[in-house]
């Protein structure tokens, strides 16, 4: 097969390792055909959904049911999260074979997977076969009730950096015990990251993701975003934002954490309007244009969008644009100039806290499998083209 590609750039499908694609129980905001589909337009043609769903992923019967359910609908590649409960904890031990990781709630948010106790957690940290990595959503339950996240109209002070540092430090001191693999979800501080790294140095299986969120963001943007800029965890100031570029080095994945809440729910008063915003479809292009402005090169990108996240998550095919993987292909036009919109939005809730960012480099076309799957802005690929990864058996 010959692909036309004059003036074009060819890059690796993007692997976004961490989605909420609200299938089942929140198809209002999101299923798995619109959220597959965004990811296809951002170039996004691997996507791991996380376990949140309604009900969540948290036995072997409701993994088996979403995998059913969702098969039919996916146009790009896909495998799951198994999310941990205070009772799962032999049950996630047993699936683990299919799924890409379990992830751990130490601090709660949409939904009600949480796991607060030290039992629970050093038990599902010592069980869960230890070269599948834990994933944790790192803030601190008790720390959060203490300052009120449950009531405060100031997210960012509700839900203080000290609070992430404490559920961080928690999971690395276990981890570093058992030997086991972790990886910290959306990290957004200096302080995370200097942990993370001393943590590296010291020879715990440690491994990190931001999301372009944090990295494109601040609490100044929530500001102006109000609701709709409300996050977990939460942007912060211009110099956390800053020291996740200083400490690139530590990152080893980006992942979007894109959490699709309708226009409806976020315009509801601060306390009941949900956390999260959309970003599938958005990485590539930030990104991308983040490296035409010289600010990172794009191998490093690459290496954390796509070589990371597939080593990581030890996704058989995927991770290379070489021989004996699949051919998951972006081609991208480096030099057209457009503005990001709401109205591009394939996400359901058809909003994206990046509306009015000028970005340089479009995606022209983009290839699954080696299929033509998306063109000149249309989805081409019919639901259900989207296949479940494989794992490599560790
Ligand atoms: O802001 C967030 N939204 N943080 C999370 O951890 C979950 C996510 C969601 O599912 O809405
Ligand atoms: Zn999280
Ligand atoms: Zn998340």
């Amino acid at each position: 097969q010959v692909i036309e590609a004059e003036g074009m750039m060819v890059l690796p499908g993007f692997i976004d390792s961490h989605v909420h694609f609200r299938d089942p129980g929140g198809t209002h905001k999101e299923d798995f055909l619109s959220g597959t589909r965004a990811a296809l337009a951002g170039g996004v043609t691997t996507i791991l959904d996380m376990p949140n769903t309604q009900p969540p992923t948290d036995s072997r019967a409701h993994l088996q049911e979403k995998m059913a359910l969702v098969a039919p609908k996916a146009v790009v590649d896909y495998g799951f999260y198994f999310g941990a409960t205070d009772n799962n904890i032999e049950e996630a031990a047993s699936v683990a074979d299919q799924v890409a990781a379990m992830k751990l709630y130490m601090g709660s948010s949409t939904g009600s997977l949480l796991v607060t106790e030290f039992s629970p957690i050093f038990r599902h940290f010592s069980t869960f076969p230890l070269d599948k990595p834990i994933a944790v959503h790192a803030e601190d339950e008790q720390s959060l009730l203490y300052f009120g996240a449950q009531g405060s109209t100031e997210h960012n002070r509700a839900r203080p950096p000290l609070s992430a540092q404490i559920a961080l430090s928690r999971a690395l001191a276990i981890a570093e015990k058992v030997g086991r693999r972790l990886h910290i979800a959306h990290t957004t501080t200096q302080r995370e990251l200097e942990l993370i790294q001393e943590a590296k140095q010291k020879g715990v299986r440690v491994t990190c993701e931001v999301t372009p969120l944090h990295l494109f963001l601040t609490e100044a943007d929530q500001q102006r975003l109000g609701n709709f800029g409300k996050v977990n965890p939460p942007l912060r100031s211009k110099s956390d934002q800053e020291a996740l570029w200083r400490y690139f080095d530590v990152i080893d994945t980006i992942g979007t954490d894109h959490a699709p809440h309708t226009k409806e729910e976020k315009m509801q008063p601060y306390q009941k309007a949900p956390s999260g915003m959309t970003g599938v479809q958005t990485m590539l292009p930030l990104l991308f244009n983040a490296a035409q402005e010289g600010r990172i090169a794009l191998n490093e990108i690459i290496k954390r969008c796509v070589t990371n996240p597939a080593r990581i998550f030890g996704l058989q095919d995927k991770g290379a644009l070489e021989v004996g993987k699949d051919a998951d292909i972006v081609l991208i036009d480096p030099q057209q100039l457009y503005e990001i919109s709401n109205e591009q939005v394939l996400s359901k809730c058809g909003w994206t806290p990046f509306a009015g960012t000028k970005i340089k480099g479009k995606i022209q076309r983009v290839f699954v499998r080696g299929q033509l799957a998306f063109e000149h802005d249309i989805c081409l690929a019919r639901p259900g083209s989207g296949r479940p990864v494989r794992y490599t058996s560790r």
